[in-house]
């Protein structure tokens, strides 16, 4: 989603030099493979989207992947952009980095002050490390390597598949099932009262090319933080997410939650001062956001059948 999403961007600001590899091309876990890649394209600059990435279902239950698959991706990337002179490198991590009982609204300062929310502490710790080795190679090498911590995205592109899925998606699959079935009530995960950021993975691309573009290393580093949040700035609870994309899709019945399930963190919203004093905005309202997530949603399960 987020890398295709920054291909997107990049053609509409009229790049037209630009590099991808699917993964059955190019498995980013294959150190050697990844090295080679580097060596023949000689890329300038590296957005590092490729990640395992999932919801709290799938970080739970597959941790040892999490942090092997991720740790394994960024280390072959950031080392082939290292041995092969890449000018600019931005690393993707995520908003779960931050500490379990972080002050909200979160900012930078807070990385690493305290314990994680378990449920995603294998994926997070990668990320951290992550984080930690563009700052490394900016240290030792004075390579122009930095991290951006987009808060939760969503968006065309998104996983909608509810064993994997973030909550905006799997609620929208969720609804948009029950008012095709005539179903009257849709079952919550959790009690609903977790709040939740979200911001547009076309916002999150805009913001990823105004930071390569604008931003270097030194200027978050020099700032005394290592890296940089990227988000709206404002949450929702669950429950009143749900009640917005329900009445977006149209679904008539009730909303009922299974309070058994884990709410994760009660509240999760980035502070995007540093961001927004840099020059950037988010532009994509929520109910706006999901209109358009909903109708590419549509547009799949048709081709899908
Ligand atoms: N989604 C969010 O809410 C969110 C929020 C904050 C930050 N982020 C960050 O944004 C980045 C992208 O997330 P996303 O939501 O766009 O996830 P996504 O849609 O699952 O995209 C990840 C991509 O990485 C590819 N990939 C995974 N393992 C690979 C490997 N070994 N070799 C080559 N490619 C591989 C996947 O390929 P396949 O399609 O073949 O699996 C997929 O295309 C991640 O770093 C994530 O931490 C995401």
């Amino acid at each position: 989603m987020a890398g295709s999403a920054i291909h997107r961007e990049l053609i509409k600001q009229g790049y037209t030099n630009i590099i991808t590899r699917a993964r059955n091309a190019l498995d980013l876990m294959d150190k050697s493979a990844v090295l080679d890649f580097f060596q023949e394209n000689q890329p300038d600059f590296v957005f590092n989207a490729a990640a395992k990435v999932g919801g709290i279902l799938a970080n739970n239950t597959y941790p040892a992947d999490f942090i092997h698959q991720n740790l394994e991706i960024q280390n072959n990337v950031i080392y082939a952009a290292h041995k092969t002179g890449v000018k600019k490198l931005l690393f993707l991590g995520s908003s779960c980095i931050y500490p379990r009982e972080c002050p909200q609204p979160m900012q930078e300062e807070h990385l690493l002050t305290g314990p994680l929310e378990p449920t995603n502490d294998a994926y997070a710790i990668a990320k951290i490390a992550g984080i930690i080795m563009c700052h490394s190679y900016y240290r030792q090498y004075g390579d122009n390597y930095l991290s951006i911590m987009p808060t939760n995205l969503y968006g065309p592109g998104d996983n909608f598949d509810l064993q994997s899925s973030h909550v905006l998606p799997a609620l929208i699959r969720k609804f948009h099932a029950a008012k095709v079935q005539n179903k009257d009530t849709v079952t919550l995960w959790g009690s609903g009262i977790a709040k939740r950021e979200f911001l547009h993975v076309d916002d999150m691309a805009n913001a990823a090319i105004f930071i390569m573009q604008n931003i270097d290393a030194s200027d978050i580093y020099e700032r005394q933080i290592l890296h940089l949040n990227v988000g709206t700035g404002k949450d929702i609870s669950i429950e009143n997410l749900a009640i917005l994309i329900r009445d977006i899709i149209g679904f008539k019945g009730n909303i009922l939650y299974d309070t058994e399930k884990p709410d994760g963190m009660l509240e999760k919203c980035l502070d995007v001062s540093r961001l927004n004093d840099l020059g950037w905005q988010y532009r994509i309202s929520l109910s706006e956001g999901i209109r358009h997530t909903y109708d590419y949603y549509k547009e799949m399960i048709k081709k899908v059948k």
